[in-house]
Formats: structure tokens, C-alpha cells, sequence
């Protein structure tokens, strides 16, 4: 399969699976439910689910394993971009070519929406095995809790929101960067990684290295896009940044360092996976993707 159909399939397996592990929007209490599954279905990318899957290819995971363990990510990934989008954090009104959560429903259901889906995400990793061993569900399990608290997500955009209007040294946004966007992409790859029988700890290392790079390499695209590209393309409100005097790699850096930086990131987590040969294909798509997709 190449790499395009790979990733309409792997989206098309996501959003099945999401759909099914959603409460049904008809179910009390609805507006809540309705809510939930119009934050986590039907748009995205998805790129932490392809990565989930890119891993997990080397563990000997059943798809539908993989499936699970990229539902629980991509439940806190929606999680955290409703409450990003609230008036109390970046303030903003499109997500995914909608309108956003607290937008089309209102602030309390979109609170109450972020709660639910993170809460939904550990509870799918607690009911259904992505590991053939207990230890390993559990690692799995942990693996989440650290991306997205407060040593991990929540604490970057903790970082995020003290940093606005302020000059913060290359050093600092780099840590705030990791945090906020890196902690769940690399989350993701180690997932992938510890689903049914794991890897070797060799494997699990340069894994680890290469999602740190592809992490930090994320959001610093995503910065640049917000500087360069449009609303209609982003499907959400493009130099937002810039507006709200976010500290960013194209703020530091400009444009082209900003683009250079990211390259860089780029050949490193290319050159880290050389050793793992032909099945690491679709890890060094998914780089190239990250690194170069359009929205
Ligand atoms: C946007 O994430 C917010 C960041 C963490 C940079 P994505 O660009 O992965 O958003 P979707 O899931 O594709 O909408
Ligand atoms: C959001 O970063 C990161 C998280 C949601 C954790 P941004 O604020 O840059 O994301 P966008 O640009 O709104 O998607
Ligand atoms: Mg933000
Ligand atoms: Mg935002
Ligand atoms: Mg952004």
C-alpha cells in the first residue's frame, strides 16, 4: 500500500473505532454526548493515530489493539484542542473547518466535553487490552498519564499561556514546545511501541529518539503555518500567534530559520531510524508528512 492510501486507511480505521467507543449521541445525557463526538469525530489528521500504528507495527499488535491505543490518544489530543480553543486559553472560534466546541455549543459543555473525552481515553486502555501483559497495559496506560499532565501537556500550555506578550529565551520555548505538542506525539510512538508483545529495549530507544525529534518538529510546523498559511487551508484562524504575541519559533527565529530548524529535525529523525531498516518505511513517511503537510 503506499503511503496515501495508508493514511486514508489507517483515518478511516480511526474514525470507526472512535465512532464506536463515543457514547451514542442520543444517549442522556445528549447535549454532552452530542458535544463529545463533534470535538473527536469526523476531522483531524489524525497523525497521532498513523503514529500509533507506524510503531506498532514492529510489536506484533492485532490492528484492532493498535486501534485502541490510537483511540485513547487521539480522545486526549481532542480533548486538549477543545479546551486550547476555549475564551479562557487562545480564545479561538474554528477547529477543523467548524466552529468550536464552546462556539457551536457553549463554555460549560466544552469544559465538560474536554473532561469527559480525556476521561473516555483511560477508560478505553483500562477495558480493552493493547498489550498481551498486564505490565504492559499498564506501562501503556502511564505512558498517557505522563504525556498529558503536568509535566507533559498540561504543563506546556501552563508554560503557553504564562509566556503570552512575554520574550522567552530559545531554550524555554524549546521545553515549552516539548511539552505542550511533544509529550503526546511521542507518547504515541512509545504506545505503538508497548502494544501486544512490545519491543526490544534497543528498539524502544531509537524509537523514543526519533518521536522526540518528529515532537518538537510538530509544533514548530504548526508555527509556522499559523505565520504562513490561510484560515481556508488551516481550517482553523491562521496568525493567531502573531495576534496574541505567542512566543514562537517564527517569532525567535523568523521564517526560514524557523523552516530550517525543522528540517533539521527532519534529517535527524530520518538518519535515528536507519538502523531499523525497511519496516521503519512508514515512520519516516509519517516524518516527511509532519514536516511538510499543508494544514
Ligand atoms: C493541532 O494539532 C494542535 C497542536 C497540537 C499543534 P493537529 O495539527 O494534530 O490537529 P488535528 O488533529 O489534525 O486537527
Ligand atoms: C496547542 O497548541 C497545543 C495543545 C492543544 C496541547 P496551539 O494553540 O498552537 O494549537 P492550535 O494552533 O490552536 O491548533
Ligand atoms: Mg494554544
Ligand atoms: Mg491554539
Ligand atoms: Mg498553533
Amino acid at each position: 500500500m503506499n503511503f496515501n492510501d495508508w493514511l486514508t486507511y489507517i483515518q478511516q480505521r480511526t474514525e470507526t473505532a472512535l465512532e464506536s467507543l463515543l457514547p451514542a449521541p442520543n444517549l442522556a445525557p445528549d447535549r454532552l454526548h452530542e458535544a463529545m463526538r463533534y470535538a473527536a469525530l469526523g476531522g483531524g489528521k489524525r497523525i497521532r493515530a498513523l503514529l500509533v500504528h507506524g510503531a506498532g507495527s514492529f510489536t506484533h499488535a492485532r490492528p484492532e489493539q493498535l486501534d485502541r491505543a490510537a483511540c485513547a490518544v487521539e480522545l486526549v489530543h481532542a480533548y486538549s484542542l477543545v479546551h486550547d480553543d476555549l475564551p479562557c486559553m487562545d480564545n479561538d472560534t474554528l477547529r477543523r473547518g467548524k466552529p468550536t466546541v464552546h462556539v457551536e455549543y457553549d463554555e460549560a459543555t466544552a469544559l465538560l466535553v474536554g473532561d469527559a473525552l480525556q476521561t473516555l481515553a483511560f477508560q478505553v486502555l483500562a477495558e480493552f487490552p493493547v498489550s498481551v501483559t498486564a505490565s504492559g497495559q499498564i506501562e501503556v496506560i502511564k505512558l498517557l498519564a505522563q504525556a498529558a499532565g503536568s509535566h507533559g501537556m498540561a504543563g506546556g500550555q501552563a508554560i503557553d499561556m504564562a509566556s503570552s506578550g512575554q520574550e522567552i529565551t530559545r531554550e524555554e520555548l524549546e521545553s515549552m514546545h516539548v511539552r505542550k505538542t511533544g509529550a503526546l506525539i511521542r507518547a504515541a510512538v512509545l504506545i505503538g511501541a508497548r502494544a501486544g508483545e512490545g519491543v526490544s529495549d534497543e528498539r524502544r530507544r531509537t524509537l523514543d529518539h526519533y518521536a522526540k525529534r518528529i515532537g518538537l518538529m510538530y509544533q514548530v510546523v504548526d508555527d509556522i503555518l499559523d505565520a504562513q498559511s490561510d484560515t481556508a487551508t488551516l481550517g482553523k484562524t491562521a496568525g493567531k500567534d502573531a495576534a496574541q504575541g505567542k512566543p514562537t519559533y517564527v517569532s525567535l527565529l523568523g521564517l526560514t530559520e524557523a523552516r530550517r530548524f525543522a528540517e533539521d529535525r527532519l534529517a535527524e529523525a530520518h538518519e535515528i531510524l536507519l538502523p531499523m531498516g525497511e519496516r521503519a518505511a512508514r515512520l519516516h513517511e509519517l516524518a516527511d508528512f509532519i514536516a511538510h503537510r499543508a494544514s
